[in-house]
């Protein structure tokens, strides 16, 4: 039971004549400080049914609250605060983990539903941005979180690989470019090409009407241009591929626009029908006035499908696959309104799952205070980024632990999470600075922080020789201050995991692992765990409990645990 149940329950006890459990529950409150207790209980709105002053309602409850879930009970004011019995919580909150292990917080809400998260989702021929990192560190985050409550996630990876872009890259290609040059740096020499057609297409506009007739061509399945589009798109995914072996993340599929070409007249087919379609300067479209959104462009003149297209013919399409609850888009903010229009198109066309569709969207990154743009050849190489992550952890540990073994994987380990928590612990919608030296540092509300407290609650069990077993539950009780700030943050870890599934809020856990790290480290520091007395194996089942608590918090924002760094 949680600290407000248990709460709840003794008021109601007492109460149940003039309050239901659920307007208890309502009207209890956090005390801003631990001297006011765990829990509070303003009296206000019993005044007026008890025809009595405030303080004096608090002060009569107090006498007749039962006592045996708590260390005291006082009036203060007009409010009631409840201390709860610290021993009683230690101990059933350390079985409980103790027995549950990397089970503790798991539960059967999602009953096996798929949920379909699309992320990453990098466009073929051009690098992976620092937005398509966050898209792919949040959406991995909110799947690790999705499945330990039950659902199914589906990492969809909807690469940008299908488009009227292609057709100049083609273009390009067969004009100024070498096999050699592509097969060297892919992406680089694609990306040259790709800018090198736009600053001469604005002398020579004939190229832009080449490159329409090549995407023609592609779309219709002219050979030629098949094979020049998906050799483009198996050198580019073998470069992604870099950066999701260091990041350790994969993907359940990888369909991508091109994958929705063929299913594309079946959506024109299906706007026909509701007779949606409209023609506008040629170019066909859907109105929606209605919803106060511009019109979705569905079809160009020149009869080129574009980005909506696809994404409708997508979102059918992952409906009829996976039988989804929710079917979620892990998109950057620019692309909001998109998503409005693309969940408009689907309600006119009468799906009423249309509601299930939901954009989650994330703010921008800064690299050094400027915005990182591909479209002018300047690009921040990603890779480059984790690398020096990767660097800049191993000296801190050169520094700091000269000693240890397996320092290239545990330098990995450290570089690589620390730019992902660094991406997780702000709101997903704030938009934020890239500075290296504050990523890595192992200080402060940092992925090394966290993962260096993981390592010393590892070490500290290694000293004791502890091994995890199951204890009596008379042998873990606690009652000091310290371990009950700890004790307190153990037992939130499963509400604070369906928080951040039903916010899709990964900065949840990032929070709860900070806090939880630092509690812990303040216990550490106070109290002397070590010493032979009768609470040593309470003192060591916390510790025990900390380590995994911890653990799943990095696990669950895609960071691994490293037992010594
Ligand atoms: N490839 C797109 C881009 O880089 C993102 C795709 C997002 N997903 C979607 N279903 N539209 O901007």
């Amino acid at each position: 039971m949680s600290e407000r149940a248990i709460v709840t329950n003794a008021l109601y006890q007492i109460l149940s004549e003039h309050l239901s459990e659920e307007e208890i529950l309502l009207l209890l409150e956090n005390p801003k400080s631990a001297q006011h207790g765990d829990v509070a209980f303003p009296v206000f709105s019993l005044a007026k049914i008890l025809r009595k002053a405030p303080q004096q309602i608090a002060t009569e409850l107090v006498t007749q609250l039962p006592t045996e879930d708590f260390d005291r009970i006082e009036a203060v004011g007009p409010y009631i605060n409840f201390f709860l019995n610290k021993r009683k919580e230690s101990q059933k909150a350390l079985a409980l983990i103790l027995e549950q292990n990397a089970h503790y917080g798991d539960a059967t809400i999602g009953e096996k539903q798929m949920i379909p998260i699309d992320m990453s989702s990098p466009n073929i021929a051009k690098p992976i941005s620092m937005g398509h990192l966050r898209s792919t560190v949040i959406g991995n985050s909110l799947a690790n979180i999705l499945r330990k409550i039950g659902y199914t996630p589906i990492k969809i990876n909807y690469l940008g690989d299908w488009g009227t872009q292609f057709g100049k890259l083609i273009v390009a290609y067969k004009k100024w470019g070498s096999e050699e040059a592509v097969k060297n740096a892919p992406i680089q020499e694609l990306l040259k090409l790709y800018v090198d057609f736009h600053a001469r297409a604005e002398t020579e506009p004939e190229l832009e009407d080449e490159g329409r007739l090549w995407f023609k061509k592609l779309e219709d399945g002219d050979e030629e241009a098949l094979r020049l589009w998906q050799w483009f798109r198996e050198e580019s995914l073998k470069e992604f591929q870099h950066i999701y072996d260091m990041l350790d993340i994969s993907f359940d599929s990888y369909n991508g626009e091109a994958f929705f070409n063929d299913k594309m007249d079946e959506v024109i087919h299906l706007l026909e029908e509701k007779n949606l379609l409209q023609t506008n300067e040629g170019a066909e479209i859907v109105d929606l006035s209605d919803y106060d959104l511009n019109p979705a462009l569905i079809r160009k003149s020149d009869g080129a499908t574009l980005y909506m297209t696809r994404d409708l013919a997508a979102a059918i399409y992952r409906k009829n696959t996976y039988h989804f609850v929710q079917s979620l888009y892990v998109v950057g903010n620019e692309q909001r309104i998109h998503f409005k229009q693309l969940k408009a198109v689907l309600s006119k066309l009468g799906f009423d799952w249309s509601d299930d569709i939901r954009h989650v969207p994330f703010g921008l990154i800064t690299k050094d205070g400027k915005k990182l743009s591909t479209r002018k050849g300047k690009i921040v190489l990603l890779e480059e980024v984790l690398n020096e992550a990767v660097d800049s952890a191993k000296a801190q540990i050169i520094a700091k632990n000269p000693d240890l073994e397996n320092k290239d994987e545990i330098a990995h380990q450290v570089g690589v999470g620390a730019v992902i928590f660094h991406d997780l612990k702000n709101d997903r919608l704030n938009n934020f600075d890239f500075t290296l030296d504050e990523v890595v540092r192992f200080e402060g509300e940092t992925g090394p922080y966290v993962q260096y407290t993981y390592a010393r609650s590892a070490s500290i069990l290694r000293k004791a020789d502890w091994t995890q077993r199951n204890i009596p539950l008379e042998s873990l009780s606690l009652n000091d201050e310290d371990s009950w700030e700890v004790i307190k943050l153990l037992q939130a870890f499963p509400t604070t995991v369906q928080k951040a599934a039903n916010k899709y809020e990964p900065s949840i856990i990032a929070k709860h692992a900070i806090q939880l790290a630092q509690s812990f480290n303040k216990y550490y520091a106070h109290v002397k765990i070590l010493t032979e007395d009768k609470e040593r194996d309470a003192r060591l089942a916390l510790v025990y409990a900390v380590k995994t608590v911890l653990k799943e918090d990095l696990r669950l924002l895609g960071l691994k645990a490293p037992e010594e760094m």
